[in-house]
């Protein structure tokens, strides 16, 4: 039975999945929120893959113990550079850092998430969840895009969800001033703007060679939520964790999409884990993502450079 269009993502996530041999020696691989779940996971798959890894993390110890970790269990180099995404200057001072460091990169994977169920800010007063998910990485793919298209061909991989088809996004409201602070639609509201922008970025840099995706890693075991109270993180640990899969699985179609050499080409596409899928339409609309790469290039823009 075909289900329609809005609910295949229930089918796609029960299809086997792709998964590829090819090598990333050589490349440079900038990640975001390696010290955890599937951040963590995906960056022992690509140090086992041979790439050279850029961590962008913002707590120092745990950052140090995974790059010791990728250097014991694979021989792999790699480098930490610190950054909390709930500040823009950091974001910003991570990003020249790493510009300075590698002239060229060849893969930038944004995967650091955060989910709260009661409405928090960010030190730039941004509601938290669309401060960290959605602003800080767009900041850090405009800052780091000169890179990526001196790396050529490259890919940029946005991590999302297919909590994003809760909805919650609202252009007017997005510091949820307005409306009653709801965990999972700000979350979904965070997951839209990255999904509307995502698909700017790639048409803009199509030409240059520079693949733009989106993909949904799978429900899977992570610390996703644990910031939140007792009852949440009770729940989270006694009740979903039954539900949720091992996040090496995420890490593994991670993997394909970032290694793949039969997806060079492929940009503005949605992925839940590796089967391509349609995401929900209003996460893509393309009147209304122009506006919200416009709105967050607005916002960003205090630090962005004058060449990026
Ligand atoms: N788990 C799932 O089932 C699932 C499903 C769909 C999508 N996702 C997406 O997958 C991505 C990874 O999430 P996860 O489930 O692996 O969660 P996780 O275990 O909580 O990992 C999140 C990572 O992001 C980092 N992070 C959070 N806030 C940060 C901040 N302000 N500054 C810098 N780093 C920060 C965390 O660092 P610390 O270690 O310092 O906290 C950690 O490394 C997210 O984008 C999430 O939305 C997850």
């Amino acid at each position: 039975m075909k289900l329609p269009e809005e609910l295949q993502y229930i089918q796609n996530s029960l299809k086997p999945q792709r998964t590829t041999d090819a090598r990333l020696e050589g490349k440079v691989c900038v990640i975001t929120g390696t010290t955890s779940g599937i951040g963590y996971e995906t960056a022992k798959r690509l140090a086992q893959g041979g790439a050279h890894l850029v961590m962008v993390c913002r707590n120092t110890e745990k950052a140090a113990s995974v790059q010791q970790e990728l250097a014991q269990e694979y021989g792999a180099d790699s480098d930490v550079v610190l950054a909390d995404f709930a500040d823009l200057a950091q974001v910003a001072r991570a990003a020249e850092e790493i510009r300075g460091k590698y002239p060229q990169i060849h893969l930038l994977i944004n995967n650091v998430g955060v989910f709260n169920r009661r409405r928090r800010l960010t030190h730039d007063g941004f509601e938290m969840t669309f401060g960290v998910m959605h602003l800080a990485s767009f900041l850090l793919t405009r800052l780091l895009t000169p890179n990526l298209k001196a790396g050529a061909p490259s890919r940029v991989l946005f991590i999302n969800s297919e909590a994003h088809r809760f909805g919650g996004f609202s252009l007017k409201d997005l510091n949820w001033e307005k409306r009653p602070y709801v965990g999972l639609w700000a979350y979904g509201a965070a997951n839209i703007a990255k999904l509307h922008t995502a698909s700017v970025f790639a048409d803009a840099l199509q030409e240059h060679a520079v693949d733009v995706n989106v993909m949904h890693p799978g429900a899977v075991r992570s610390n996703i939520g644990m910031n939140n109270g007792i009852f949440y993180r009770l729940y989270k640990r006694y009740i979903l964790n039954l539900f949720l899969k091992d996040p090496a699985q995420s890490a593994e179609a991670i993997y394909f999409l970032s290694a793949e050499p039969a997806l060079e080409g492929e940009t503005g596409k949605f992925f839940n884990m590796t089967i391509e899928e349609k995401p929900a339409w209003y996460a893509v609309k393309a009147s209304i993502s122009q506006q919200v790469y416009d709105k967050s290039e607005a916002l960003i823009r205090p630090y962005l450079k004058e060449n990026v």
